[in-house]
């Protein structure tokens, strides 16, 4: 209430807590918030939950051309980014000087999307989550010029084994899987989900009303109220689903069980 709001001396009241915060460097800055302003994400991104900012990288380009790319030494097809644009770039996105060294350690650890990173995963996504935000690099063309990512220690992150037309695709997935993470933005339900994957299992199969349709039934054992048989039928399946589909994640959770 306001009353006991004003009641409080400025200095006794805790610092506003600082949204977690994604700034996105990319040549297409129109691509977003794209599907993030939508839904839950959106939502969250109306109230605050979130912050996201878009640096074009092309503002970092100093020619009357505004050339952010150029030919591969060593030759070969397509356009490499520059090292110096894209390091301005990243720069400004730390409020840095164009010229300014990586910080040792920056608060926001930088991140570029390549199918040649590491595969994102459910543990990093949660990590990336419980911090305090993510600065994202996007690459086109054939890429960005090696010696850039080096000095800035960029981590390479992949969003699985097929190639995109630029990292802006993947970047919209890494938020996507942050956002729905973050305090307030998913209802109790959401967490039992993520809690599901966490066990290393993929989801049971899902119903609801009409109890037949098209002369299908739902299976008789989700509507015993016998909650006991549920959770048992409830994990057995998510057992066969994961084993059918995903032996790497069946053979991953059979292996920490075993551990247990
Ligand atoms: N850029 C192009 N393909 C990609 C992928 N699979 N993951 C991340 N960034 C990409």
């Amino acid at each position: 209430m306001i009353a006991s709001a004003s009641t409080t001396p400025v200095h006794a009241m805790p610092p506003a807590p600082v949204p977690w915060s994604a700034s996105v460097l990319t040549l297409f800055p129109q691509m977003f918030p794209g599907p993030l302003g939508q839904s839950l994400a959106g939502r969250a991104l109306d109230a605050g939950t979130w912050r996201l900012d878009t640096q074009d990288i092309r503002a970092a380009a100093t020619d009357r051309h505004r050339t952010v790319d150029d030919t591969p030494f060593g030759g070969g097809p397509g356009m490499v980014m520059r090292a110096d644009i894209v390091h301005a770039a990243i720069a400004a996105a730390y409020d840095l000087p164009a010229e300014a060294e990586p910080p040792a350690t920056p608060a926001r650890p930088l991140l570029f999307l390549s199918p040649r990173g590491r595969a994102l995963t459910q543990a990093r996504v949660r990590a990336l989550a419980q911090g305090p935000g993510v600065v994202l690099l996007c690459g086109r063309y054939e890429g960005i010029d090696q010696r850039v990512i080096d000095l800035w220690r960029a981590e390479e992150v992949s969003v699985g084994d097929y190639v995109l037309s630029g990292g802006e695709p993947a970047a919209l997935v890494l938020l996507d899987a942050c956002v729905r993470l973050l305090p307030g933005v998913m209802g109790a339900e959401g967490s039992a989900i993520e809690e599901s994957f966490s066990a290393g299992l993929l989801e049971y199969p899902h119903f609801t009303r009409p109890a037949e349709w098209r002369g299908r039934a739902v299976p008789e054992v989700l509507l015993s109220g016998n909650h006991a048989r549920i959770a048992a039928w409830r994990r057995a399946e998510a057992e066969r689903i994961t084993r059918e589909q995903r032996p790497d994640l069946w053979a991953a959770h059979a292996a920490a069980t075993a551990r247990a």
